[in-house]
């Protein structure tokens, strides 16, 4: 009797392709797709109160925590600036989703439209669609308004997911998810924080969780199987887009909505050594994961960490 081993199993895999591995892993998306996918509008009470003392966000999140300005501000003003900040962190996750969306159309636009690859961003898209009708209600429930990223961006994102390449979309789907899936999680489970905030981001980081493994190992392969020009474009594209991600991350229009000196506030937040502490570690998850298949290297590396997300 002959046994099969590691070795033989990988041969058979390279021969077999990355395809092969593709649709496993869409099988098995799609499988707790299945299982686990909420629908918002049902799932959450969307009548209930705003709760008295409750945070929006845990407040070693908000962008000002642990500064002076912090130190002067009442409690009161302290909580009303998680909620503005909760609404610009759904407002840019809004601006993500819609982006991904396309890209995702545009991704199967040539594929085998039966195949479980396909599928299952079929799946996602509808993921995303839930998602972002449930960040505009969350928006709305606080009282708060929305918050749009600088209309150069704004523009700019246009160009991008018109025209990004298929390693290049991956590499920003990631960077819009990974680091406020880190926050998310840190989110959900906290005491501190409104039910309702609570419940949102369970289920989006329950959801999100698959989309994060489909972008990974969807990048994987592409940085291993595009043409040398496209894996280099990769490299510089996702730098930009981590500095670009880093202006945008929270609109300063919170500041003067809270009652606060804006120009003061961004400096105190560019100066805070939690607040680095706080982005590096939410993007740490993903710059191993992108240093680990090659697309940190060079001029991409070097605007990782001009965006403060690298150390
Ligand atoms: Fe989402
Ligand atoms: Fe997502």
């Amino acid at each position: 009797m002959t046994t099969v081993t590691e070795r033989d199993v990988q041969t058979l895999r390279d021969a077999l392709g990355p395809l092969r591995d593709r649709e496993q892993i869409a099988e098995r998306l799609l499988e707790s797709s299945a299982k686990h996918s909420f629908d918002p509008d049902t799932e959450l009470d969307w009548d209930m109160a705003i709760e008295d003392g409750k945070w929006f966000w845990p407040p070693e999140l908000v962008s000002l925590y642990d500064t002076p300005l912090w130190r002067k501000m009442s409690e009161e003003q302290r909580m009303d600036l998680a909620r503005h900040e909760a609404a610009s962190l759904a407002s840019l996750g809004i601006w993500f989703e819609i982006i991904l969306m396309q890209l995702l159309v545009r991704h199967i636009y040539d594929k085998p439209v039966t195949s479980n690859h396909v599928r299952y961003a079929l799946t996602e898209i509808a993921d995303e669609c839930r998602h972002s009708m449930m960040f505009g209600r969350m928006i709305q429930w606080g009282r708060a308004p929305n918050y749009p990223v600088p209309r150069v961006y704004h523009n700019l994102a246009r160009v991008l997911k018109t025209v990004s390449t298929t390693p290049g979309s991956f590499a920003a789907t990631l960077l819009g998810e990974e680091i406020l899936d880190w926050m998310q999680r840190l989110t959900f489970p906290d005491e501190r924080v409104q039910t309702l905030v609570r419940g949102v981001t369970r289920i989006h980081v329950v959801e999100e969780a698959r989309h994060v493994r489909y972008a990974r190992e969807e990048l994987r392969r592409q940085m291993v199987t595009a043409p040398r020009w496209e894996r280099e474009f990769t490299r510089l594209s996702c730098g930009e887009a981590a500095r670009v991600f880093s202006v945008c991350f929270v609109n300063p229009q919170v500041y003067e909505n809270v009652g606060l000196d804006r120009r003061e506030a961004v400096a105190q937040v560019k100066a805070s050594g939690h607040r680095t502490e706080v982005m590096q570690t939410g993007a740490k998850r993903l710059t191993d994961f992108l240093d680990d298949i090659g697309v940190l290297n060079g001029v991409g590396r070097r605007l990782w960490k001009s965006s403060g997300l690298l150390a």
